[in-house]
């Protein structure tokens, strides 16, 4: 399969890539790190990156953040960052995919647990994740009438990530990154789609 892995770089993207390198070619992006430079915030270097790659089989995007603060400091701006930056790079980048899927081929996004179990400061990533999972139960009987499969996987805290993150998810066992990474191979290899798929309950 030729998969474009946008944040391939990352924490886990790039435990995705090591378990799909040796049989698939693996095409990763970044801002600033990959193997094409594009923000997938600018819609006009997200159509630069689909033109760069050219058709494929499969996108998956393990890219996108927002702003953690008490409820009282959020801004509306604040909201608007997690809007641009996790919410429509992630749709953008799945609705500029549908022109360069080859038949059969598949988008995965990335939420996350905070979309149901929150933390505390989490409000902007919470509602956020619920729209990306919103996304993909809303899109995908679109994309299956175009041929394509959508699905999104939600991480908990991830293994790799503890060390500089368990102290904000108080209570949270972090997953062994093996799971999360078995998670995306679902959405990549099964047949299953419009999935919010939850790691450690697949
Ligand atoms: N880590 C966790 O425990 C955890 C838990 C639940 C959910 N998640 C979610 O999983 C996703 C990946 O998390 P992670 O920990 O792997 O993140 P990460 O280590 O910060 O990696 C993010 C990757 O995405 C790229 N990226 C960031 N913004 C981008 C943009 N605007 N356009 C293109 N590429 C961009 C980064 O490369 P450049 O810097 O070169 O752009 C990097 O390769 C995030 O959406 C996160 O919210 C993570």
């Amino acid at each position: 399969m030729k998969i474009l892995l946008v944040g391939g770089q990352g924490t886990i993207g790039k435990k995705i890539k090591n378990r799909l390198a040796a049989e698939n070619e693996v095409i990763t992006a970044g801002r600033n790190s990959g193997d094409i430079k594009a923000d997938m915030t600018d819609p006009k270097a997200v159509e630069k990156m689909f033109e760069k790659v050219g058709k494929l089989d499969a996108v998956i995007v393990t890219a996108g953040s927002a702003p953690a603060k008490p409820l009282k400091d959020i801004s509306y701006d604040d909201f608007m960052k997690g809007v641009q930056y996790k919410m429509m790079g992630q749709i953008h980048v799945a609705m500029t995919a549908t022109k360069y899927l080859n038949k059969g081929g598949s988008v995965t996004l990335t939420s996350g647990i905070l979309a149901e179990d929150p933390i505390p400061h989490g409000t902007v990533l919470s509602t956020v994740n619920s729209a990306v999972n919103g996304f993909v139960i809303g899109a995908y009987g679109d994309f299956l009438k175009l041929g394509y499969r959508l699905n999104v996987v939600s991480p908990p805290l991830v293994a790799d990530s503890a060390p500089a993150l368990a102290r904000y998810f108080p209570g949270h066992t972090p997953a062994p990154m093996s799971h999360v990474v078995d998670c995306y191979i679902k959405s990549l290899k099964t047949l299953i789609t419009g999935q919010v798929i939850k790691v450690g309950v697949n």
